[in-house]
């Protein structure tokens, strides 16, 4: 058990090309209850999962984050976070979810001091559920960047996320789209993420 759940963890890597076909709707249930079982600050467990599967709403989000992300102008503040969006925007070819057939939005209270430490626990679980059940995903962050863009939270409202809410994270999820249909599960050495032992 251990062995699994380690061996999960070090395997998982992002997956960016997808198969068209829709995910089993069990293994979707899965990885949305392993969101739903992460730690929460104090319990609160205020996530809200939008599990967008409809083609036409998601070709439509992902014309809306084009679009909205070609009316803004690069500058020295936002040029690492998103400065690829706007450019690649502006061109007419940002396709923010890749070619998933299923993102996961995740949507908290944007008044909540643990709203993005709640989702960023939800959003792993996922990952890791995903590759434990062989699909690929991947987190996607431009609709937070666009969490008060008011374009995109008008849509976001009617698809059912309430007002009180923001997105703080999302992510594509479908089957991977290799020749042996599975995620990528190289292990990797990882350059980065300093450790002090302290006695
Ligand atoms: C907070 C956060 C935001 C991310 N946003 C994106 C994104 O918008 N698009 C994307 O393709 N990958 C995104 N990623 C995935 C990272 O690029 C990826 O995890 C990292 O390069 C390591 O590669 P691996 O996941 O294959 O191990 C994000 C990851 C995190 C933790």
């Amino acid at each position: 058990m251990e062995k699994d759940a380690l061996h999960v963890i070090a395997t998982r890597h992002s997956t960016r090309k997808f198969k068209p076909e829709m995910v089993e709707a069990d293994l979707l249930d899965k990885v949305v209850e392993a969101g739903r079982r992460a730690p929460s600050g104090k319990s609160k467990n205020t996530n809200h999962f939008l599990v967008i599967r409809d083609a036409a709403v998601l070709d439509k989000l992902v014309n809306l984050v084009q679009s909205e992300f070609a009316k803004m102008e690069i500058t020295p503040e936002n040029e690492a976070n998103i400065g690829g969006a706007i450019k690649l925007s502006k061109k007419g070819n940002y396709v923010f979810k890749y070619n998933a057939p299923v993102l996961i939005v995740v949507a908290n209270k944007k008044d909540y001091g643990n709203n993005m430490a709640d989702a960023c626990a939800a959003m792993e679980n996922m990952l890791l559920a995903a590759n434990a059940l062989d699909l690929g995903a991947c987190w996607i962050n431009q609709l937070r960047w666009l969490q008060d863009n008011p374009v995109l939270l008008d849509y976001l409202h009617e698809l059912g996320m309430a007002e009180d809410e923001w997105v703080f994270a999302s992510l594509s999820i479908g089957y991977p789209d290799m020749p042996d249909g599975l995620p990528n599960r190289n292990i990797v050495n990882i350059r980065g993420n300093e450790v002090t032992y302290i006695g």
